[in-house]
């Protein structure tokens, strides 16, 4: 059995958690690989509405057993808030495990994410404020704590000590800010050890495992391509790999295993935070997007920016991930616009750019050229059927299909499960 991966395509928000949802009953694995609370999945089911950071969107069928693998950002209380609010919905996962070798967001990297964001000042990049670059810098320069290091109080205290000194260092000297106490962090940390030792697993070998047993192994990525450390549009971006390259690391788990990459693409484009975005509109059709979409973050409550369709990062995005399949989300927020417009190239001056250039503050001189396409002003949210959507509808998934140059197997027409319409099937 295969591998499939789902992949945010934009800035992120672009409905993963809804498609993982949909796509779980059939995997016997439902695995998150990087990011960590940062992210805010949203799924309504049968079951309620509910918005997960960490725990995957598989976790509403019993049969998948949803693990959280190496490449992921713990925070723990977020997990263990988690936690309590579905077993309030009476859902209390019997298959959920982290990996030993995930790192835990530490107090100090929530600190000092608010503390860096402020001492950036105009220059912030608008972070969730979550840890999640403070921890990833850890991780890299081999000063962070694994989950694995919370199981031995020994272990742990060897390594929060000296970690702990040079974090309060910082925050006082660099800083001017209160030091962290020892002693606090240290028990907070002992008690989240014995809490969360029940989850504690291996997950890269049960990942090998599943796939030698033939199972199906369900990737489910957080943010998206463009906010990629790499890739995305740098300094403006999160502190992982959100991209297919990302999965492997995150999970150790080799490319060739992977047979299907999902990338999800809202009809329109989306971004929170700050940075580049060449399609964003301050006036129509942003509002009526933001208005219409509840384009508000399910993490941070922010405003998201808003903006017509951008062909060129979702072609480069699909391009860097080898999209084989495509989802298209949230057409239905497009139900009553007169006409519609789909960014096909960007201009500065007489140069046209139909790749998103990368050199320094190039991006953001870009000015976008658009094609303008018929709206269809009818809702579209209760159609099951590719055949019994409008023609204009039809008409735009399939140039937004020739433009990606990808498939586009599903259409998404509003936030519950069963409001999508399979175009083909992908599994
Ligand atoms: P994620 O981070 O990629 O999982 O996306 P979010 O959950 O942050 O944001 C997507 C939002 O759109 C959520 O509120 C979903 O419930 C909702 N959603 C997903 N697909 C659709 C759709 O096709 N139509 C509408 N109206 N809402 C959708
Ligand atoms: P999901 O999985 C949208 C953005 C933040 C900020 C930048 C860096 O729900 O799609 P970070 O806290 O990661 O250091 O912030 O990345 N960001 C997201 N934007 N959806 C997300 O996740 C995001 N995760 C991070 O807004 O601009
Ligand atoms: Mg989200």
């Amino acid at each position: 059995m295969p591998v499939i991966a789902v992949i945010g395509a934009q800035w992120g928000d672009e409905g993963k958690g809804k498609i993982v949802d949909l796509l779980a009953e059939k995997a016997n694995i439902v695995a998150r690989f990087g990011g960590g609370s940062n992210a805010g999945h949203t799924v309504v089911n049968p079951q309620g509405t509910f918005k997960l950071r960490l725990i995957p969107s598989g976790i509403f069928h019993t049969k998948a057993t949803c693990v959280l693998g190496n490449g992921l950002a713990i925070d723990l209380t977020a997990f263990f808030e988690e936690l309590a609010m579905l077993k309030e919905s009476d859902i209390h996962p019997s298959n959920l495990y982290i990996s030993d070798k995930a790192h835990v967001i530490m107090p100090y990297h929530y600190i000092l994410d608010g503390l860096e964001e402020e001492a950036k000042g105009a220059n912030a990049i608008g972070t969730t404020r979550r840890g999640i670059g403070p921890m990833y810098v850890d991780k890299v320069s081999r000063l962070g704590i694994r989950v694995g290091d919370l199981l031995d109080k020994d272990v742990l205290r060897s390594r929060l000590e000296p970690v702990l000194k040079l974090k309060n260092d910082i925050i006082t000297k660099v800083y001017g800010d209160k030091p962290l106490s020892f002693d606090e962090v240290y028990k907070q940390y002992c008690d989240f050890g014995q809490r969360i030792a029940p989850f504690v697993r291996e997950v890269d070998s049960m990942v090998i495992d599943a796939l030698d047993a033939g199972e199906l192994v369900m990737l489910e990525g957080a943010q998206g391509a463009l906010l990629d450390i790499d890739h995305g549009t740098y300094p403006f971006v999160t502190s992982s790999s959100p991209m297919i390259g990302g999965a492997c690391t995150g999970l150790g788990l080799s490319p060739l295993r992977i047979d299907h990459i999902l990338g999800i693409f809202k009809a329109y484009t989306t971004r929170v935070g700050a940075g580049p975005m060449p399609t964003e509109s301050h006036e129509e059709p942003g509002n009526t997007l933001r208005e219409r979409g509840n384009e508000y973050g399910t993490n941070t409550k922010r405003p998201r920016r808003c903006g017509w369709f951008d062909a060129v990062i979702s072609r480069y995005s699909a391009q860097i991930n080898g999209f084989n399949h495509a989802a298209l989300t949230r057409l239905d927020i497009l139900d009553t616009f007169e006409s519609i417009k789909i960014c096909t190239a960007y201009k500065v001056g007489d140069v046209t750019y139909t790749r998103p250039p990368s050199l320094p503050g190039l991006l953001e001189k870009c000015e976008p050229v658009y094609i303008e396409m018929p709206g269809w002003n009818c809702d579209i949210t209760n159609i099951k059927r590719y055949e019994d959507l409008p023609a204009e509808a039809k008409a735009y998934a399939k140039k937004i299909e020739e433009l990606l140059g990808c498939p586009i197997n599903l259409i998404s027409v509003g936030s519950a499960r069963e409001q999508t319409i399979e175009v083909s099937p992908i599994l």
